[in-house]
């Protein structure tokens, strides 16, 4: 069998408390291949956002962490700050919950694009520059020349997204962890970026760790799914095993309270017959 491009076995997160320890994540293992889209579903606090961070090595402090964590068979959980720099960007992207947090205000779009590109690939400035447009352009940025000169308070938040995005695959990281990338924007641009995500992914090869409270876009975009519970993957399998025939009672709740999951297995079906030569 191959190696999964990542690895995560017996991951836990705890923080000590006035009460004894709180574990945020208690003993999760899932893998991830590239070009597969993994989405990790689960309600407020149930540790989605703790699982990226800890792969990203981004955790709080004070936050304790255990488990393994592999990528491309080699073990990461004991890589110190400047070997994660080598990892993060080029090998894991990811793209936050809130744009803002990943975008540096006081740089223009261009230099931060570029950075990356320039350090991980060892291109020049001026190719760093080309791709960076081609990547804008490829995320539907009209006018990449004006948006490169101008900095993140001036663009709109679907913009930013879009730009986050570009940022992240313009490095062509093997998997790319995408935190609720869609909550801050609108439906209608929300269904846009979802629809980019997806088509990049089959450009670009990226697997996709896709992180999310919403099964209506899980039945949308994922391959499998991980469902999450108090720290704990409660269930776990393809889209249409765990939508279809849910085998745990949160799961079955989850599924019950949205009412887009139908239309999003209906839609796929119907992708798939006019796909079918
Ligand atoms: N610094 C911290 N100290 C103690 N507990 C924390 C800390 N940061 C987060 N937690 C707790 O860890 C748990 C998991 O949080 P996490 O952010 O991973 O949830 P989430 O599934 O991403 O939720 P959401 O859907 O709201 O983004 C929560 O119960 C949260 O309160
Ligand atoms: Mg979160």
């Amino acid at each position: 069998m191959s190696i999964p491009y990542l690895s995560v076995r017996d991951l836990s997160v705890s923080f000590v408390t006035g009460t004894g320890n709180f574990y945020a994540i208690d003993g999760i293992s899932f893998d991830l291949a590239r070009g597969e889209i993994l989405a990790l579903v689960g309600e407020s606090g149930s540790g989605k956002s703790m699982t990226s961070l800890s792969i990203m090595k981004l955790l709080p402090a004070v936050a304790q962490m255990s488990g393994r964590i592999q990528i491309e068979g080699q073990d990461i959980s004991a890589f110190g700050r400047r070997q994660m720099q080598d990892v993060r960007g080029a090998k894991i992207g990811m793209i936050f919950q809130e744009p803002m947090t990943s975008l540096n205000p006081v740089l223009t779009i261009a230099r931060q694009m570029t950075e990356g590109l320039v350090r991980h690939n060892g291109v020049s400035r001026r190719e760093a520059l080309a791709t960076s447009y081609t990547w804008l352009e490829d995320v539907g940025i009209p006018e990449p020349d004006r948006v490169l000169a101008q900095y993140p308070h001036q663009l709109s938040g679907g913009m930013r997204q879009r730009i986050m995005i570009a940022a992240a695959l313009a490095l062509r990281p093997g998997i790319l962890i995408a935190d609720e990338p869609t909550t801050a924007l609108d439906v209608t641009v929300q269904s846009q970026v979802l629809d980019l995500l997806v088509d990049l992914k089959s450009r670009s090869g990226s697997g996709i760790l896709l992180i999310t409270h919403d099964i209506g876009v899980v039945a949308e975009t994922a391959d499998r799914v991980a469902v999450m519970r108090g720290g704990r993957i409660v269930e776990t399998g393809t889209v249409d095993e765990v939508l279809r025939s849910p085998q745990h009672d949160y799961t079955k709740a989850l599924l019950a309270s949205h009412l887009t999951v139908d239309k999003g297995l209906k839609q796929r079906e119907a992708e798939f017959e006019r796909a079918r030569p």
